[in-house]
């Protein structure tokens, strides 16, 4: 019996609410497998969390959570108690530095049966592979100057291991998909670091000359991804570019609670972290029609990523067909509540 220790946090608001769902799916691939087996400890770290204890988590949270397989995370953040700078960075940013999980792979793709705000969806399928530890996300050397003139500094910081380390992540993707490489860059306005990332980006396409390539300003590629996003194939990005890209992968999919995202911890001296591309959606919690799509097609990456793929594929296909039928929570057009999609998820999934 193959034995998954799984750290599970399900945060705040709808995580609440989608990651018993998710484990729910999991709970039923052990079941079809027979061989494996999940063992799922849950954690209370949130912003309720943070009202009784004063932090996000407590000190030697980072310690406990080492030892597990992966983490399964539903999303953190309420901004009506704790402001959404500190929640983040307590947990969720917390946990994606310390155990390097320098990449955030993100996957949108065509469904059939769902209703894209795109007039033609036309079957695209692309992977932005976000650059997950650094870029315009740091702490380093930032400050508000509160005299006088008010100025806050933010400085982006950009290595050229971690660089290096997203794009030829992307190529070898590449090679595996459908052979072409995207890069987001804004090498037009922002003067040091996105020369910085163009001149990497053109010496590592170098050492794969067998993959196309393509590189577009941030702004016209976002454009591009409303108006023809079956170009692309892989795309690479800075941190905050890979996510502004993400949310818009999920909206023309249809809405963004069905976005999956693999926090990747490449070095595999820490676990990988597995969470949704959408937040805690404070505006819908309660109300039990969070979407739990998002969170069950991350629960098929921390699948693949245990190289279960078999099962995996078969948490797609359950996905697929679930969308199909019609069984879909309200911000994808239907009316189903969040338990009856992740249990006709569950439903199909035994029988396949
Ligand atoms: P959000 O993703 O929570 O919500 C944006 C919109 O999408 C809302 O209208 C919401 O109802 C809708 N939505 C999101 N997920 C949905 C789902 N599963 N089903 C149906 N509709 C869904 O983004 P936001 O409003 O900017 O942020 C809310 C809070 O979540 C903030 O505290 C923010 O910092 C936090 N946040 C956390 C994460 C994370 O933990 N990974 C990610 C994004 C935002
Ligand atoms: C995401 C979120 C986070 C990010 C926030 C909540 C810090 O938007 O996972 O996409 O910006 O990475
Ligand atoms: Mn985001």
């Amino acid at each position: 019996m193959k034995q998954y220790d799984i750290a599970v946090i399900p945060g705040d608001g709808i995580g609440k609410e989608v990651v018993p769902e998710g484990l729910k799916v999991l709970n039923t691939v052990a079941d079809i497998h027979g061989g494996i087996h999940f063992n799922f400890t849950e954690f209370p770290w949130s912003c309720d969390y943070y009202a009784k204890h004063g932090k996000m988590m407590p000190d030697d949270g980072l310690q406990t959570l080492k030892n597990f397989h992966a983490i399964f995370l539903g999303a953190v953040g309420n901004p009506s108690i704790v402001d959404d700078h500190i929640s983040l960075w307590g947990l969720l940013l917390k946990i994606r530095r310390e155990f390097e999980q320098v990449l955030n792979i993100r996957p949108a793709k065509y469904f059939k049966g769902l209703r894209s705000p795109l007039a033609n969806p036309n079957n695209f399928d692309f992977i932005v592979v976000r650059e997950n530890s650094e870029g315009e996300y740091s702490e380093v050397g930032g400050r508000i100057h509160k005299d006088e003139d008010e100025i806050a500094i933010q400085n982006a910081i950009f290595t050229r291991k971690g660089t290096e380390r997203a794009m030829r992540y992307a190529f070898e993707l590449a090679q595996k998909r459908r052979g072409h490489v995207t890069s987001a860059t804004k090498s037009n306005g922002i003067f040091h670091t996105m020369p910085f990332w163009d001149s990497i980006f053109k010496e590592i396409k170098e050492v794969y000359p067998n993959i196309e390539t393509a590189s577009y300003h941030i702004d016209a590629l976002s454009a591009f991804l409303v108006m023809k996003p079956q170009t692309f194939d892989v795309i690479v990005a800075s941190n905050l570019f890979g996510d502004i890209l993400t949310d818009i992968g999920g909206a023309i999919m249809g809405s963004i609670g069905i976005a999956p995202a693999a926090n990747i911890n490449l070095n595999g001296k820490y676990p990988s972290m597995f969470e949704p591309v959408h937040g805690s959606a404070p505006d819908i919690y309660g109300k039990e029609i969070a979407n739990p799509i998002g969170q069950i097609w991350t629960a098929k990456m921390m699948l693949d990523h245990f190289g279960e793929e078999e099962l995996g594929a078969k948490v797609l296909e359950a996905i697929e067909w679930v969308i199909e039928q019609g069984i879909k929570t309200s911000d994808i057009g239907g009316s189903s509540a969040t338990k009856q999609v992740s249990e006709a998820i569950c439903k199909r999934l035994l029988s396949l």
